[in-house]
């Protein structure tokens, strides 16, 4: 990749049904490595709290974890679009939001991503009108863990699915430039990204959306017992770079994700 992604260059590529890359990266050696392998995007994922810090959910994680890793990634001057994580509570109110969103984008970030739906349209809507770019989350929202009463998967109702694709469309409305759809039945997920504008990212959601996106100790077969939808790519590379490069080109051709990593 010789420019920078932009959301015009994302938004072109959903238009043109090319699929695109997300991963998780937490520091700039593997920015830089996601960025060499083509992936678009990159997400300081707030995951870190679980793969770097060793806690058992997100929840942890701090303004201050969050602004320190973007930057990190951010200093490996990658070529992809870097989105970083508003962590548990950074974003309650509007003005939170803005102040968290604010110290992201001075780490350096290009958008910053909040899971939620309906109740997030105000402050998406500050957001944008203050130029932060927002990717929302929906579906598997991780934040909401004890919400959920786990990591369970979402939508499988006709009442849940109408909801999270009501969800969907508000936070377009309100302006958010990106969707993350988590754990959620692959056809509820096609019919999402069909429907809206903006383009979708799916982990664990199918191969109907327009990208996909995973957290890189997982892809990396580093993470116990992983979800279903997680395929490891070390598997038949023979370096880093290249399992991060057969991710990339899964993805493009469509061979991930598979029947096996999705749910009904
Ligand atoms: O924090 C993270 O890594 C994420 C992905 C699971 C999408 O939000």
């Amino acid at each position: 990749m010789d420019k920078r992604i932009t959301i015009s260059t994302l938004n072109k590529m959903k238009a043109e049904r090319e699929k695109f890359v997300m991963m998780t990266a937490y520091d700039s050696t593997f920015s830089r490595l996601i960025s060499e392998a083509g992936a678009e995007t990159i997400l300081v994922g707030d995951s870190l709290g679980m793969v770097l810090q060793g806690h058992d959910n997100t929840i942890p994680v701090t303004i201050e974890d969050m602004a320190y890793h973007t930057d990190c990634v951010c200093r490996g001057r990658p070529h992809s679009l870097v989105v970083a994580d508003l962590p548990f509570m950074s974003y309650d109110t509007t003005e939170k939001a803005l102040r968290s969103g604010m110290l992201l984008m001075q780490a350096g970030a290009q958008m910053v991503k909040m899971e939620g739906g309906v109740w997030l349209s105000d402050s998406i809507h500050q957001l944008v009108e203050r130029g932060i770019p927002v990717c929302a989350h929906l579906g598997l929202t991780p934040q909401s863990v004890n919400v959920f009463g786990g990591y369970r998967v979402q939508g499988r109702t006709p009442k849940e699915a109408k909801s999270i694709l009501a969800d969907a469309v508000e936070i377009q409305d309100a302006g958010a430039s990106l969707l993350v759809l988590e754990c959620i039945p692959a056809h509820l997920a096609a019919d999402i990204s069909s429907k809206l504008d903006i383009p979708v990212i799916g982990i664990g959601a199918g191969s109907g959306t327009d990208a996909q996106v995973l957290v890189l100790h997982d892809m990396l077969g580093m993470t116990e017992n992983p979800p279903k939808f997680v395929e490891n790519f070390m598997t038949g590379a023979e370096t880093i770079q290249g399992a991060l490069a057969a991710f990339v080109s899964a993805v493009k051709t469509g061979a991930y994700p598979r029947e096996e990593h999705t749910y009904t």
